[in-house]
């Protein structure tokens, strides 16, 4: 079963193609990941789909509602936990809960009901009294996702879940996602953005990695990391450099490199190189110290599809504002 299906799904800003003729199918109860470098297109593809932003072109169906044509049907399955919609910190927990309940048309009387429940889901019951004010960032952002579940949804849409929060806060965070879709037995999708590795690569069922506005590749973590497994093998030797000669055309290796004591090789396909590489030096008359095959990780999937590294990307993109609002003073 199919919670979200897009066509040739695209939007621009003026001449910017954020989302290009996107086509994507997101499986019901999964965890799915959108991976990608700042302005890929991540959050305007969430925003299409949750019906605040029009498509330019394509349409999208979300929970099998067209999102053009039954744009509040599609509201009223999904719950969305986006960084632009905050929370009021001089309410406290259950108060910020109930008016997103009236906005929500929740019927009165399942109000307090469902408030409790998701406040148990969260584990915020004890504090739901307390002013938002007094909340860690970890809290907040459990809050947030409290308000995202108390309309029932089937699908929860979640932007940059954990950016800004500390690695133990966002862990416990991958946790109750995870925890969710379990109890809701299928019947949650959760469709989320992320420009880290590890969270694509820990709390994703599937990823897929976006840059341009469009989707390079799409697989399980686990899947993508394998099919990259034993690209890059290194041997430690005394003159590195002999050895990387005697390979330099052999054509299942696509590159070698030296430093001192240590030679790297990229390799097409795995199979039995190794074995080939060390009867070649054998022949050569040169002593392997010592050999570690690479273990490949989401860096290194991300690196080989879209040819950057996310944090240089991030530092530039940090570089370029930093730069202007320099220049605006
Ligand atoms: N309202 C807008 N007007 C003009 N350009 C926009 C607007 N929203 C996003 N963009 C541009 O569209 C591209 C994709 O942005 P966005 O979807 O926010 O990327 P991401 O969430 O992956 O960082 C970026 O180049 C961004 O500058
Ligand atoms: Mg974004």
């Amino acid at each position: 079963m199919v919670a979200i299906q897009t066509y040739n799904l695209t939007k621009q800003f003026g001449t910017l193609t954020a989302v290009n003729s996107l086509n994507l199918a997101i499986h019901k109860g999964t965890i799915f990941g959108l991976l990608g470098p700042n302005g890929a297109g991540k959050s305007t593809l969430l925003s299409m789909l949750c019906t605040i932003l029009n498509p330019t072109s394509g349409t999208a169906t979300v929970n099998g509602y067209d999102i053009l044509t039954e744009s509040e049907k599609v509201r009223q399955s999904i719950g969305i936990v986006f960084q632009s919609i905050s929370i009021d910190d001089r309410l406290t927990g259950r108060e910020n809960l109930k008016f997103h309940a009236m906005l929500y048309n929740v019927p009165e009387d399942k109000i307090a009901g469902r408030i409790d429940e998701v406040l148990a889901l969260l584990e915020l019951s004890d504090r739901a009294d307390d002013l938002v004010r007094t909340y860690s960032g970890g809290m907040i952002r459990r809050l947030e996702m409290a308000r995202g579940l108390l309309h029932h949804p089937h699908i929860l849409f979640l932007d940059e879940p954990t950016i800004g929060l500390d690695p133990q806060t966002r862990e416990h965070i991958w946790s109750y996602i995870q925890e969710l879709t379990r109890k809701k037995k299928g019947d949650l999708t959760v469709l989320l953005t992320t420009h880290y590795m590890d969270e694509a690569d820990l709390l994703c069922d599937e990823v897929a990695i976006i840059d341009k506005g469009q989707i390079i590749v799409r697989d399980t973590p686990g899947n993508l990391k394998q099919d990259l497994q034993g690209e890059k093998i290194s041997f430690n030797m005394k003159s590195p450099e002999i050895l990387a000669s005697l390979l330099s055309d052999n054509p299942r290796i696509c590159k070698v490199s030296t430093e001192s004591g240590l030679l790297e090789v990229q390799v097409i396909h795995n199979g039995n190189i190794v074995q080939e590489i060390f009867d070649i030096a054998r022949e050569a008359g040169i002593e392997i110290d010592h050999i570690s095959i690479h273990e490949s990780s989401m860096h290194d999937v991300f690196l080989h599809y879209t040819g950057k590294e996310i944090r240089k990307e991030e530092d530039d993109n940090f570089t370029s504002q930093y730069r202007k609002s320099r220049r605006r003073r």
